[in-house]
């Protein structure tokens, strides 16, 4: 059985005190939630902060990037050592901004994806495919070498604890979500691809839809056999909208 996964990802929002209140708020909004995780991702000057703020709280703390050595001479970079030393439990790696806007590529997630495994950060490894690649019929290739390109040569046992987001690139930000039919047939398809290269921890790996969630489209996107949770950027700024999220109510055939 997989837990439902509901993300926040605060990308470059947040001064200390928003991210406080927004925290506290997130914190006491699910709370009494039960059958689900939910965790947010605050920039790297609010980690601690938003960590003093969920003391004692069921709410997961994860950071947007991270770097893959431990310490060294790599200015302006964040270890996994740095991130668990700041409370984070999970990290988000190959965001598709990251790789639209700093170069990120396959081979460098991976080296992340192995660096937060091997210092107990669960990975958030996201892929997608942009408006045109999805227009010339690529989507399941692009998304597939993504995922073999992050994945691919870890041990089947450190798989079941990779987290996978689907994030479809002309979805993010723009208001326009994949359907849920859309979106189950790439997380069938991802699935596939853990399946053939892992086997069968494939069922346990989690599998996060994002892009434009909000609390219209939230609980039809859960009905969804393999959607698993959702990574939510913008609505996850305010806390009426991303606790409404935490709170779906649909339970899918998965759970
Ligand atoms: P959005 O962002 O919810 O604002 O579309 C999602 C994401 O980029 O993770």
């Amino acid at each position: 059985m997989r837990v439902p996964l509901i993300v926040g990802n605060w990308k470059m929002h947040g001064l200390r005190d928003e991210a406080r209140a927004l925290a506290r708020a997130v914190h006491e909004g699910v709370r009494n939630l039960h059958g689900r995780e939910v965790g947010i991702a605050p920039p790297f000057t609010a980690l601690a902060t938003v960590a003093e703020a969920l003391a004692g709280s069921a709410v997961l703390l994860g950071a947007q990037n991270m770097h893959w050595e431990e310490r060294g001479a790599f200015t302006g970079e964040i270890s996994p050592l740095m991130l668990r030393d700041a409370g984070c439990r999970f990290v988000i790696l190959g965001h598709s901004e990251r790789r639209q806007y700093f170069g990120e590529d396959d081979a460098s997630v991976h080296r992340k994806v192995r660096a937060a495994l091997a210092h107990e950060l669960a990975p958030i490894v996201c892929v997608g495919e942009t408006l045109s690649e999805r227009e010339a019929g690529q989507t399941l290739d692009v998304v597939g070498r993504q995922v073999r390109g992050a994945l691919l040569g870890l041990q089947a046992d450190a798989i079941r604890h990779v987290v996978v987001a689907y994030e479809p690139v002309w979805a993010i930000g723009t208001g326009r979500v994949a359907t849920p039919q859309q979106a189950q047939e790439v997380h069938c398809w991802i699935r596939n691809v853990l399946a053939e290269t892992f086997g069968s921890v494939a069922e346990e790996v989690r599998i996060l839809y994002g892009g434009s969630v909000k609390p219209e489209n939230i609980d039809e996107l859960m009905t969804e056999a393999d959607i698993d949770g959702a990574l939510v950027g913008g609505a996850s700024l305010q806390a009426e909208s991303f606790v409404r999220i935490a709170g779906f109510v649909s339970a899918g055939p998965g759970r």
